[in-house]
């Protein structure tokens, strides 16, 4: 009879502690909201001052402050942390900003982030530095690029497409106007189409004329085909089209140029280097222009071919220099991308400014799309897991680089967005010529007309 009573007791407890420990592995983020939450804000409450003076960041007080804690409580003297705001709790961590102290700088917080991460039961922990003298953690409750979701409000905008999100639970931006051509890279099956389609889809429903070279035939962006400007599936056709858009590109230099000369007496704010500056009614749409395996291009196998290759790889390195200012960027996909590509190959890739990096095969191959950033994105990058496609390592301009993982996307969504927003793509009469071939889509017969009827006599 005890023993039923006591293992009675003990069933509740290990059954909630047995349902917590799934909950945390198979729904992190109700795990989180629910019981993580709590229980990380409980001990940073309860350590904060502890946590701060084991990672040495804690300061002598102020004469004035010890005196006045000397005089009022007859406690021993402690040093201080830095002031700490409020917790702003949110669906996959909580934030929260500390001042500084006087001699203390942003770097010496970020040093002791594992330890802070460890005192305070977070999946990481990260620093921000707000203004002078305020930094602001970032605490990330569980892996948040396991089940990728995407914050519900992002700064969106012309150009700007969030396709991925950050290990931070941050969403990283693709930023056209900022970064204008990109490069991606990764081994096969890595996870590259799939961040093209996600910039695909956040593009096809803006004012943007959208250009394809796939040379796998097509397989991978002929699904967009409705929302296509214009489409080249193998290299000859790339060989055809890649004049057009330079031609199209020293158009709209001549336009800016044009409207620079317009009379002696133009306003300052009125004169313009790029289409930007350029009205509205005036401005063409900028164009996107995605390559997925940008090796083909370059691959020749005869030697009748290799002028052909040249050509090709001249217009891209042109358009890679002067496209953004006419409003024409880059997106280039591929499994390599270095010198062993042949001629211009190294100095295109030094144009494309933003780098994804997914899984790679070799270092080498990380070292193409992230050695000019930082040592340690390469090793971040050849240690990305086979499980987890989509992953990549983005690196920016500044130097910095975070991991990121796109949402999944199926093809067949972002082919529907593609056909819902077919009419939005723009007319650019230069590529009207080279715009996909679109199947119509064979009406639904109404359900009584076509209802078969069985035969009576
Ligand atoms: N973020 C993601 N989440 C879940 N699955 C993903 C993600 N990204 C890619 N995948 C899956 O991984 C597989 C490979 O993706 P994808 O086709 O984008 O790779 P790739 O790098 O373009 O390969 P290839 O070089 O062969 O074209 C696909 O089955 C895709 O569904
Ligand atoms: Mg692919």
């Amino acid at each position: 009879m005890t023993d039923m009573v006591t293992l009675a007791e003990l069933g509740g407890p290990l059954a909630a502690l047995g349902g917590a420990a799934y909950a945390r592995h198979a729904h992190p983020a109700a795990y989180w909201s629910t019981i993580g939450l709590p229980l990380s804000v409980a001990r940073l409450l309860a350590s904060y001052s502890s946590a701060m003076d084991a990672c040495g960041l804690t300061v002598e007080p102020s004469r004035w402050r010890a005196l006045a804690v000397r005089a009022t409580t007859r406690r021993e003297v402690r040093p201080v942390p830095p002031r700490r705001g409020v917790i702003r709790p949110n669906s996959t961590g909580f934030r929260v900003r500390l001042r500084l102290a006087p001699g203390q700088e942003p770097a010496d917080v970020a040093a002791s982030a594992e330890r802070l991460r460890h005192a305070w039961g977070v999946h990481a922990v990260y620093v921000r530095d707000v203004k002078p003298g305020v930094v602001e953690l970032r605490l990330v409750g569980y892996d948040v690029l396991r089940k990728v979701r995407m914050p519900r409000r992002v700064d969106g905008g012309l150009l700007r497409v969030p396709v991925a999100l950050r290990e931070d639970a941050t969403a990283f931006v693709r930023d056209y106007r900022a970064v204008p051509h990109g490069l991606v890279l990764g081994a096969t099956l890595s996870g590259k189409s799939m961040y093209q389609r996600h910039l695909i889809a956040g593009l096809a429903t803006q004012p943007v004329a959208l250009v394809g070279i796939d040379c796998k035939r097509g397989v991978e962006l002929a699904p967009f085909a409705p929302r296509l400007s214009a489409l080249a599936t193998d290299p000859d056709e790339a060989a055809e089209l890649l004049p057009v858009l330079v031609k199209e590109m020293e158009d709209r230099y001549d336009l800016i140029k044009a409207r620079q000369g317009i009379a002696p007496g133009t306003p300052d704010e009125e004169i313009t280097s790029d289409v930007w500056g350029l009205p509205e009614s005036e401005r063409p749409v900028p164009i996107v222009l995605f390559v997925d395996e940008v090796a083909e291009l370059f691959l020749v196998a005869t030697r009748k071919d290799e002028e052909r290759r040249d050509e090709m790889v001249t217009h891209l390195i042109r358009l890679a220099q002067l496209g953004r200012a006419a409003g024409i960027y880059l997106e280039v996909c591929g499994q390599r991308f270095g010198a062993e590509l042949g001629k211009g190959a190294t100095m295109l890739r030094a144009q494309l400014t933003g780098r994804v990096c997914h899984r790679v095969n070799d270092e080498a191959s990380a070292k193409m799309a992230l050695g000019d950033i930082a040592s340690e994105a390469v090793y971040a990058a050849c240690s990305i897991a086979p499980e987890l496609p989509g992953l990549a390592v983005a690196g920016d301009t500044s130097g910095g680089w975070s991991r990121i993982r796109t949402p999944y996307l199926s093809l067949a969504d972002a082919a529907a967005v593609c056909r819902e927003s077919a009419h939005l793509a723009p007319d650019v009469p230069a590529l009207s010529p080279f715009r996909p071939y679109v199947p119509p889509v064979p009406v639904a017969a109404s359900g009584t007309a076509a209802a078969p009827r069985p035969v009576t006599e």
